[in-house]
C-alpha cells in the first residue's frame, strides 16, 4: 500500500517506547515495595470536579446529545469570554471564540487556515512535538530554533528576526512550555509580535498551560497585547479534562468564518456532552476547586525542582507554569557510564522505579541531556520519588 507523503513526514512518539517499557517494568516491579511511580505522563492526575461530571451526566439523561455549532455552544463561548475577562483582565468577545476537539483541533484548524505547502513557521526547541506535525500536516516546514536556558527556552525577536526568511509565514510558541514549564516574557513576546506583523506573518500561541500559572509576570494572556494574536487553549490542564476532547481558538475576526467553514467539514461540531458539562467548569465552586488545585500543582513544584537541584538533576530555569520541571541529567549520565537521557529514562526506570520522558522528541538541539519530570502526581509519590533519585544519585 502507499502512504502520502504527509502521513510518511509525521515522526513516530519515541516517547511510546519508553511509556511501553515503563507499563511492562510497572507489572515486574508491582509486588517488589517498590512500585513503579509514573513521572513520564502530561496530564493532571486530577478529574474534573463534581459539578462537572453532574453537569455531563445531566446532559446525557437529558438528551443533549446531538450535534450542536460547529463553533460551540453561544453559552460556553460567553462563559470561556467571561473566564478571560474575570482571570486576565482582558476583553475577548465572544464572537471570536470556536469551541474545538482540545487544543489539537484547534492547532490542526489554524494550520490548515493559514499554512501553504511549504511555508514555514518558527518554534523553539525543544518544544511540543504535535505543534511542528499539525504544521507538516498542513504541509508546511516547522523551524526548530535552539533556545538557551537564558530565553527561557523561547524564542527572543532577535532569533525570529535572524531566521525569517522568504518561507517563513509566522512563529508558533507554546507559553508555559511543554516541556519546560517556562514562558515566554511578556516584553519580549510584544516585540516579537510587532516584527512578525511587520513581515505580515502569524503570531500563533499555544496556551494552554496559561492557566497553570504560578508568577504575576508571566501569567497573562497574549491576547492582552493585540486582537491579531491568535491563541490555542483547552479544558484538559487547568481544567483537568483531557478525555473530554474540549478546548477552543481565540482568532482575529476575518480568520473567524475560514476557521467555521473547516470546523464544519472537519468535524461538524465538538462533543456535545463535554460542551455541557464544561460550562460547570466556570461556576464559582468549580473556580474554587480549580484554584485550590493550581496551588497544589505549585505546591508540588516548589518541592520537586529544588529536590532535583540540589541531586545533580538540575533545572536550569524554575518553571513559571504547567506541571514539568526540564532537567540536565549529564552528570548523571557520567555517574552511570550511559551516553544519553534516552539511556537514562532507561536506567532511571530499573534503579529508582521512576518513570521519566527523555528529551528526544522535542527537538535535537540539547535534548539528549535533558529528561522530563512531570509533577502530575500527588505530593507523597513525589516524596518517595525524590527519595529514590537521591538514594541512586549518591
Ligand atoms: C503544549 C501542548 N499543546 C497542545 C496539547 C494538546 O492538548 P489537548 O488535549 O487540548 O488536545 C498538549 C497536550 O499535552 C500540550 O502539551
Amino acid at each position: 500500500m502507499r502512504f502520502a507523503r504527509r502521513a510518511e513526514r509525521i515522526e513516530p512518539f519515541y516517547v511510546m517506547e519508553v511509556a511501553k517499557a515503563a507499563t511492562q517494568y510497572a507489572r515486574e516491579f508491582a509486588h517488589s515495595g517498590k512500585p513503579m511511580i509514573f513521572l513520564n505522563i502530561g496530564e493532571p492526575d486530577f478529574t474534573a470536579p463534581p459539578l462537572v461530571q453532574e453537569a455531563a451526566a445531566k446532559a446525557v439523561r437529558d438528551g443533549l446529545t446531538q450535534y450542536t455549532h460547529a463553533m460551540g455552544l453561544d453559552k460556553l463561548r460567553e462563559r470561556i469570554s467571561g473566564w478571560y475577562a474575570q482571570r486576565f483582565g482582558v476583553d475577548v468577545p465572544a464572537r471570536r471564540i470556536v469551541v474545538t476537539a482540545g487544543a489539537s483541533a484547534a492547532l490542526q484548524l489554524a494550520c490548515l487556515a493559514l499554512i501553504e505547502a511549504g511555508d514555514e513557521v518558527l518554534m523553539p526547541d525543544p518544544s511540543y512535538p504535535c505543534n511542528r506535525h499539525f504544521v507538516s500536516a498542513a504541509e508546511g516546514n516547522a523551524v526548530l530554533i535552539p533556545t538557551t536556558a537564558a530565553e527561557r527556552y523561547q524564542l527572543s525577536a532577535a532569533k525570529v528576526q535572524e531566521h525569517w526568511g522568504a518561507k517563513t509565514r509566522g512563529v508558533l510558541l507554546a507559553s508555559p512550555s511543554n516541556p519546560t514549564g517556562t514562558s515566554i516574557h511578556p516584553e519580549e513576546l510584544r516585540r516579537i509580535h510587532a516584527f512578525v506583523q511587520s513581515k505580515g506573518g502569524i503570531t500563533l500561541l499555544d496556551e494552554i498551560y496559561l492557566g497553570l500559572s504560578y508568577d504575576e509576570t508571566f501569567g497573562h494572556t497574549a491576547l492582552g497585547i493585540d486582537d491579531q494574536v491568535i491563541s490555542i487553549n483547552s479544558f484538559s490542564k487547568y481544567f483537568n479534562m483531557t478525555g473530554w476532547r474540549l478546548g477552543w481558538i481565540v482568532a482575529p475576526d476575518p480568520l473567524v468564518p475560514v476557521i467555521e467553514r473547516l470546523a464544519q467539514n472537519l468535524f461538524i461540531c465538538p462533543s456535545t456532552v463535554s460542551q455541557h458539562a464544561a460550562l460547570a467548569c466556570f461556576e464559582p465552586e468549580s473556580i474554587a476547586e480549580y484554584e485550590r488545585r493550581r496551588s497544589e500543582f505549585r505546591a508540588r513544584r516548589d518541592f520537586f525542582i529544588p529536590a532535583l537541584n540540589g541531586m545533580g538533576l538540575s533545572v536550569p530555569v524554575m518553571p513559571d507554569g504547567a506541571f514539568y520541571g526540564w532537567a540536565d541529567c549529564s552528570k548523571a549520565c557520567e555517574q552511570w557510564g550511559v551516553g544519553s537521557s534516552w539511556e537514562f529514562a532507561f536506567e532511571v526506570m530499573k534503579r529508582a522505579h521512576v518513570a521519566v520522558t527523555p528529551g528526544r522528541d522535542f527537538g535535537t538541539a540539547e535534548t539528549a541531556r535533558f529528561v522530563r519530570f512531570s509533577t502530575a502526581n500527588s505530593m507523597a509519590q513525589l516524596q518517595e520519588s525524590a527519595a529514590r533519585l537521591a538514594a541512586v544519585l549518591k
